[in-house]
C-alpha cells in the first residue's frame, strides 16, 4: 500500500522510520518532511494543512492511507474533508474528526468532557472576556501557583504557571485581552497539580484501543528542569513509576472512559490519543489530551514497538483493532534532543550539520533540518536532531545517546545531559 504521512518534525521522522519497515508498504510519502524523512521515503513539497493540494496528490499517487503527524490539520478538519469528498471518502485518515480533535483544540471542551465522564483531572473554571471580573475573583479563591490555559491551540505556549496572585491576575487580563488572539478568547483556570508527568498513548478505532509504550518527556531547556519551556529536550521509555498497577488505574479511570465517552458523544475518533498524565500520590490525573503522538516521545515510543505499526493502523482504519496484536521491545529507549544555540529564544538557522553518518549505535531522527541547495544537511529549526538509543536499561541507552550526540556537530549545538536522571 501507499501511505502519505503529514508533518515535518522529529515525530514524523520516527513515524516514517517505523512505517517504512512494514512489508505492507510500497511507497511512503512525507509532506513536507525534512532531510531525515527523505532517507526513508519520498518528501512531497506540500504543507500539512493544504487540503486541496493533499487531495490532488493522494489521487495522483494512489495513496491508500493518510497518517497525520501534527494536530493542526486535525483541528482544521482534514478527516472531515476526506469524508465529505466523493473521491477521497474511501481513503482512511489516521486521526480524529474535527469534533474529536477538540480534545486538544479546546482546553475548555477537554475539561468539560472529563467532567462529563468522571475522568480525574484538576478542578477548573473557564472565563471569557465578558467575565474577566469573575475570573479575577476566582483566582483569589485559589492557592498559588496559578495555572492559566488559553482555550485554543497556541503551539505549546498557551499554558502559564504563575507564582503570585498579582501575576496571575495580570496575565489573565492580558490573555483575555488578546495575548494569543482568538486562542485566548477563553481561558481555563485550574488547580495546580503536584507530581511527576508521564505520557500515555493509545491507538483507537473508535470502540477498542491498544496501549502503546508510555514515555516521559523533558520540557525545560535547562538541566534540573530549569529555564524556559521547549518543544521537548528528550524522552525515556519505559517510565518506572508507570508499573502494571499504575497503568491499570490509567486504563480503568482514564483510557477506557475516554474512548467510551468519545463514542457515547458521537465523536468520530480513529487515531492516536495522547494522555498527558501526572502522578498525584499514586493516582493518575489528566493534565491534557492531545489528538496526535507526542514529540519527542514518538522518538522513543517507535523504538519500543516491535510489531508492524502499519498492521495496527490498518486495524484503526478497518475498525478491527481488537484483532491486531501489538508487541513491545523489552529494551529501554531514550532520546536526547540536540538544539540550536539560543533556543527556545532567538536562534540562527542554516548551520551545517556534520557527523550524522558517523553515528553507529543510535538512531538519528531529524527534527529541524533541511537540505541546502548544495545538498548539505543544515539546521532549520530550534530542535534539530533527536539521538535515540536502545539499552538493556535506561542508563545504558542514555550512555549511548550521549556518546553518539558528541559525534554530531553544528555551530551552537546544545543538549541536556540529565535526561532520565530524575527517574
Ligand atoms: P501543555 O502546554 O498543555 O503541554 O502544558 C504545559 C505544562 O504545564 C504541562 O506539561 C505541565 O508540566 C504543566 N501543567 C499544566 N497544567 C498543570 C496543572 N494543572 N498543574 C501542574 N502543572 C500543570
Ligand atoms: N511532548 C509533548 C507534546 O508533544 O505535546
Amino acid at each position: 500500500m501507499n501511505i502519505l504521512l503529514l508533518g515535518s518534525g522529529g515525530r514524523e521522522h520516527a513515524l516514517a522510520w517505523k512505517i517504512a519497515q512494514s512489508p505492507k508498504v510500497s511507497q511512503l510519502f512525507i509532506a513536507p518532511g525534512n532531510a531525515g524523512t527523505s532517507k526513508v521515503g519520498t518528501n512531497v513539497p506540500l504543507k500539512a494543512d493544504d487540503f486541496p493540494g493533499i487531495k490532488d496528490f493522494v489521487l495522483q499517487h494512489s495513496v491508500d492511507m493518510v497518517v497525520v503527524g501534527p494536530e493542526d490539520p486535525l483541528v482544521k478538519g482534514i478527516y472531515d474533508y476526506f469524508l465529505a469528498d466523493e473521491q477521497l471518502r474511501a481513503i482512511p485518515v489516521i486521526g480524529p474528526s474535527k469534533a474529536g480533535a477538540q480534545l486538544e483544540g479546546s482546553k475548555d471542551f477537554a475539561k468539560g468532557f472529563m467532567q462529563r465522564h468522571s475522568i480525574p483531572t484538576a478542578a477548573y473554571q473557564t472565563f471569557d472576556g465578558e467575565h474577566l471580573e469573575e475570573g479575577l475573583r476566582f483566582l483569589e479563591t485559589l492557592q498559588p501557583p496559578y495555572v492559566l490555559k488559553a482555550d485554543g491551540l497556541c503551539a505549546g505556549k498557551g499554558v502559564l504557571i504563575l507564582p503570585t496572585l498579582a501575576e496571575a491576575q495580570k496575565e489573565l487580563r492580558e490573555m483575555l485581552g488578546g495575548m494569543f488572539g482568538q486562542a485566548s478568547a477563553r481561558v481555563v483556570i485550574e488547580e495546580f497539580l503536584q507530581g511527576i508527568e508521564c505520557s500515555v498513548f493509545v491507538l483507537t478505532d473508535g470502540h477498542d484501543y491498544t496501549l502503546l509504550p508510555e514515555a516521559k518527556d523533558y520540557k525545560r531547556i535547562g538541566e534540573g528542569d530549569t529555564g524556559l519551556n521547549t518543544g521537548g529536550m528528550g524522552s525515556v521509555s519505559p517510565v518506572p513509576f508507570a508499573d502494571a498497577q499504575w497503568m491499570q488505574k490509567v486504563e480503568e479511570r482514564i483510557v477506557r472512559p475516554t474512548v467510551q465517552g468519545l463514542a457515547a458523544e458521537g465523536l468520530d475518533y480513529k487515531g492516536f490519543i495522547f494522555f498527558g498524565l501526572i502522578n498525584c500520590d499514586g493516582d493518575p490525573k489528566v493534565i491534557e489530551y492531545n489528538c496526535r503522538m507526542g514529540d519527542p516521545e514518538t522518538e522513543t515510543v517507535m523504538l519500543r514497538i516491535k510489531s508492524d505499526l502499519v498492521e495496527l493502523l490498518e486495524g484503526v482504519a478497518c475498525g478491527d483493532l481488537a484483532s491486531r496484536q501489538i508487541t513491545f521491545d523489552e529494551r529501554a529507549a531514550v532520546c536526547v534532543m540536540l538544539v540550536s544555540g539560543g533556543y527556545p529564544g532567538h536562534y540562527e538557522k542554516g548551520k551545517v550539520i556534520t557527523g550524522i553518518d558517523d553515528v553507529r549505535g543510535s538512531v538519528v531522527f531529524h527534527a529541524g533540518t533541511a537540505l541546502s541547495p548544495e545538498g548539505q544537511v543544515v539546521t532549520s529549526g530550534g530542535r534539530v536532531i533527536a539521538v535515540s538509543s536502545y539499552g538493556a536499561n535506561k542508563a545504558e541507552a542514555l550512555a549511548k545517546s550521549f556518546a553518539e550526540a558528541q559525534k554530531i556537530q553544528f555551530e551552537g549545538k546544545y543538549f541536556r545531559r540529565d535526561i532520565g536522571a530524575d527517574l
